[in-house]
């Protein structure tokens, strides 16, 4: 690597192979990736072929199984999945009858043992066996004699989270996504609950939209509001095996690239928000950051809850986490947001943003989850009532705070300008070294 080029280290006493420690960077090289990736209905299909029905996907959490009998479906282009807790644990099968093809679940999720077919009422165990079929004395005894039950799906859970693959013998889940042990494992997100699901369709593919999440390059122009309280050029760049990816985004300083280093209003509030009065706080913006990990830590000890594991930086900072190929999971102690890029079901340049924010239901007034995740005023965060999936169309503002309402706007931009015969392709820096990274992953996965 060129050493002339700056690398950011969010803490340099961070022990050699610890989690907050930078990774090893490989040389990725220059290459310019061509850009028909991102409207291409052929690539489209290579994708559904190589990447999408041979992949782990994140299906759900499991925040949303917490009994035996829950179920949820997650689909992806034609393929719908129900996810099912049963007896004998996950499962995971196509939803569709095998009669005559008709969907069997239409709702996103629900509860129940059985499911019962709309068409003609056969009925299936939660776990996909055939329990009873309409009129079977009117079959011809050979045609059933396979009792027909719904095909099964590969799911695993891990740290909470749950994926499914459809492809035929999956490699092991844990080995799949790549990051080291613990990693995920040290929020909890088992026990953290659903306070939000939105699922809002943007108009651009979906690896421009992976693509804006991974890197905080674009922060200072589409969200100069950042600037105060986000050291968006102090941004800690990893790479991990299997294209997985993070950044650990400083929160609490204010941007290297502005003039301004007092205590602006954005710090006061992230003060306030850690029980600090703002107003009598002494230090310089330097010392804001800090400051708010040491209230946390008090807090968190005060509360009960177990922290010890996470480092000072972790209770302040975003460790963005990429899970390849279309998942990136806001990280923090208190809450995590999780986002999903979907492809849409027939258009390349259209894809869903689904993201749904998970919090650790506990009551203190200054328990939230940080401001960027846009959480409405007055949420329910104690975990009584999964909400429903709120669902915005393309061209609608997400609601989901101002941050994501600038990069809902921003990506149509950039898909119509890409297409332009006057740009020859992406020219990444190395603060988009996970763009890179991801994109030597996908090849790796389309040419196998
Ligand atoms: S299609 Fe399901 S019972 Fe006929
Ligand atoms: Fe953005």
């Amino acid at each position: 690597m060129n050493s002339r080029i700056p690398v950011a280290i969010i803490n340099p006493d961070a022990p050699p192979g610890s989690l907050e420690a930078k990774q090893p960077q490989p040389d990725l090289g220059v290459e310019i990736y061509p850009k028909e990736q991102y409207w291409s209905r052929e690539y489209m299909e290579l994708e559904w072929e190589k990447l999408w029905t041979r992949s782990w996907l994140l299906a759900g959490v499991e925040a949303d199984l917490p009994r035996v009998g829950d179920f949820f479906v997650f689909d992806i282009r034609e393929e719908s999945i129900i996810v099912a807790r049963t007896e004998q644990g996950l499962r995971a099968m196509y939803n569709v009858c095998p009669h005559r093809g008709a969907r069997l679940v239409n709702v996103e999720r629900g509860h129940g043992n059985l499911f019962v077919c709309p068409f003609h009422s056969w009925s299936f165990h939660n776990d996909g066996r055939l329990r009873s079929i309409t009129d079977q004395a009117w079959f011809r005894p050979e045609l059933i004699a396979h009792r027909p039950g719904l095909k099964p799906v590969a799911v695993e859970a891990h740290a909470g989270l749950i994926f499914v693959n459809m492809a035929e013998n999956p490699p092991p889940l844990r080995e799949a996504i790549g990051l080291p042990e613990g990693y995920l494992e040290a929020y909890r997100l088992d026990k953290m609950v659903v306070v939000r699901h939105v699922r809002s369709e943007w108009g651009a593919n979906w690896k421009v939209g992976v693509e804006a999440f991974y890197e905080s390059y674009h922060l200072h122009a589409v969200h100069p509001e950042t600037r105060g309280v986000m050291g968006d050029l102090n941004v800690q760049y990893d790479l991990y095996p299997n294209g997985a990816s993070r950044m650990i985004v400083p929160l609490g300083q204010p941007s290297p690239r502005i003039k301004d280093q007092s205590v602006n209003e954005g710090l006061r509030i992230m003060l306030a928000e850690a029980g600090i009065d703002p107003d009598r706080f002494e230090g310089t913006a330097a010392d804001v950051r800090r400051a708010i990990q040491k209230a946390k830590r008090e807090r968190a000890e005060r509360l009960g809850l177990d922290w010890s594991h996470f480092t000072d930086g972790q209770l302040t900072d975003s460790w963005a986490t990429g899970i390849f190929p279309n998942v990136q999971i806001g990280l923090h102690p208190e809450a995590a947001f999780v986002m999903r890029f979907l492809p849409h079901e027939t258009d390349p340049e259209r894809f869903y943003y689904d993201t749904i924010t998970l919090m650790h239901p506990v009551k203190d007034p200054h328990f939230k989850a940080p401001d960027w995740m846009g959480l409405p005023e007055g949420t329910d965060c104690t975990g009584r009532m999964r909400p429903p999936t709120e669902h915005y169309g393309l061209g609608e503002d997400p609601h989901l705070g101002l941050v994501l309402s600038q990069d809902a706007s921003l990506l149509p931009v950039v898909q119509r300008g890409m297409k332009s015969r006057g740009f020859d392709g992406q020219l990444w820096s190395e603060q988009e070294i996970r763009l890179r990274h991801f994109h030597v992953e996908l090849e790796r996965r389309l040419r196998s």
